[in-house]
């Protein structure tokens, strides 16, 4: 690892590295990805493990503390967290000025922003107890502001958050409830939603949490900067890619028409890619593709349904990784391949499926912007470019152009 800012200091000397591909924006203790064996870890802890033993809220202490909770401590920031799950009267006005057919995403990104405004007493980010309460809300609110989303677009009421339930079954309920009526949240749907938050909840430095990283990084409030990552976020490259991945195996529809799309991925002069497929940082199975692929089963299982897209996405896998382009590029199914897969059958709409992911995200941007704003090295991003514009020339006045 080379440290490039002494030698910056000695010569003006700089790395051009789009998309950084080689370039560390910073130390982190959160988590650590092996892309090579395909390992994934949070504060040491691997994500398989996690998912399967341990509960979103854990993970979101173990994130933001960097040590798994006892009892107590589980049941305290449990406890607060669920205080924290109402949105102000005034941001369900805001809300309601969107068009019915707005994107979630779209009003995520505004909601979370507006927080900014509603939330004074946390927006000092010198403060390390308003920091505290700025994670606590946006990790509370998260679920409340996508339910709502949701809701406003099929045009049903909205509902309060119910403290009594778990995260995940809070959030279940306030998206598929109807107001006086019982609402009973499936146990196997619940822990596969739970276990869904835990593979979403963190990344490393990935560009949704470099966004939030880069945006706090000038000191703007926590609320802006999540809202940042939340646009990143969105983009079919990154998070938006499990929306896309469930319309490509849709488009597919049937086993036999998958060569036809395996020759279109590796055609470079058609822009289709598998989406759903290939990673940055993993070169092997993302550890979180097969805990998903998993869960597909546990749900259809409990659900008593099944789709067959699930077959399609099952024979393109096995398809691809034998083929010799994905073989040599190291192509495997993402977090997101098989993710589109279990939410449809839950109930969500695919237009949803991104703004779980940011749901879930939220812990892994505001623990890292944490870590961002105690780190003394942090400095403002800013970073350089390799200018390729004209040389200096003189202006010319409009009518001698
Ligand atoms: N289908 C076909 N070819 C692909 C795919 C794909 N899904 N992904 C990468 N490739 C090819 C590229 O064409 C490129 O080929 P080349 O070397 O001949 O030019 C090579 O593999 C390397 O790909 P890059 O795009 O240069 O790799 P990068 O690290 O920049 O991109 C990315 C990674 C964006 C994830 C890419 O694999 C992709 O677009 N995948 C589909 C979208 C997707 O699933 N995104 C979710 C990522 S996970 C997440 O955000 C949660």
């Amino acid at each position: 690892v080379i440290d490039i800012r002494k030698l910056y200091a000695q010569t003006s000397a700089f790395t051009y590295d789009p998309g950084f591909t080689s370039t560390a924006s910073c130390q982190s203790k959160i988590t650590y990805i092996d892309g090579d064996q395909g390992v994934l870890l949070h504060r040491g802890y691997p994500i398989s493990q996690l998912a399967e033993q341990s509960s979103f809220m854990e993970v979101c202490y173990l994130l933001l503390n960097g040590e798994l909770p006892k009892q107590d401590e589980l049941a305290t920031f449990s406890r607060t967290i669920s205080r924290h799950t109402m949105l102000h009267e005034q941001l369900m006005t805001f809300l309601r000025g969107f068009r019915r057919d707005a994107h979630p995403m779209a009003i995520m990104c505004g909601i979370v922003g507006a927080l900014s405004a509603f939330y004074h007493d946390s927006t000092d980010i010198t403060d390390p107890q308003q920091r505290m309460i700025a994670s606590h809300r946006l990790i509370a609110k998260m679920p409340t502001i996508a339910a709502m989303a949701f809701k406003y677009s099929v045009g049903q009421p909205f509902l309060y958050p119910d403290n009594s339930l778990s995260y995940s079954a809070n959030f279940l309920r306030m998206t598929f409830g109807v107001p006086a009526e019982p609402y009973e949240v499936d146990p196997a749907v619940e822990k596969a939603m739970d276990r869904i938050f835990i593979l979403h909840a963190d990344h490393e430095q990935n560009a949704s949490t470099s966004t939030v990283r880069l945006a706090g990084s000038s000191g703007a409030n926590p609320f802006a900067c999540i809202a940042a990552g939340i646009a990143c976020l969105w983009g079919p490259a990154h998070g938006g890619a499990n929306e896309a991945a469930l319309n490509m195996l849709r488009e597919i529809g049937t086993p036999d028409r998958i060569p036809h799309y395996i020759e279109r991925a590796k055609d470079k002069d058609d822009p289709f890619r598998l989406m759903g497929f290939g990673h940055r940082v993993y070169k092997n199975y993302d550890p979180r593709a097969t805990v998903m692929q998993k869960t597909v089963r546990e749900v259809f299982n409990a659900l008593k349904v099944t789709d067959p897209v699930f077959e399609v996405a099952l024979q393109l896998e096995e398809m691809a990784l034998n083929d010799d382009y994905f073989i040599e590029k190291k192509l495997f199914p993402n977090v997101d391949f098989y993710s589109g897969v279990i939410l449809s059958a839950i109930g969500f709409p695919t237009s949803m499926f991104t703004a779980l992911f940011a749901l879930a995200r939220t812990v892994g941007w505001i623990a890292q912007w944490n870590e961002m704003i105690t780190d003394p090295d942090q400095k403002i991003g800013r970073p350089r470019q390799l200018y390729t514009g004209p040389t200096q020339r003189d202006y010319v006045p409009i009518d001698r152009r």
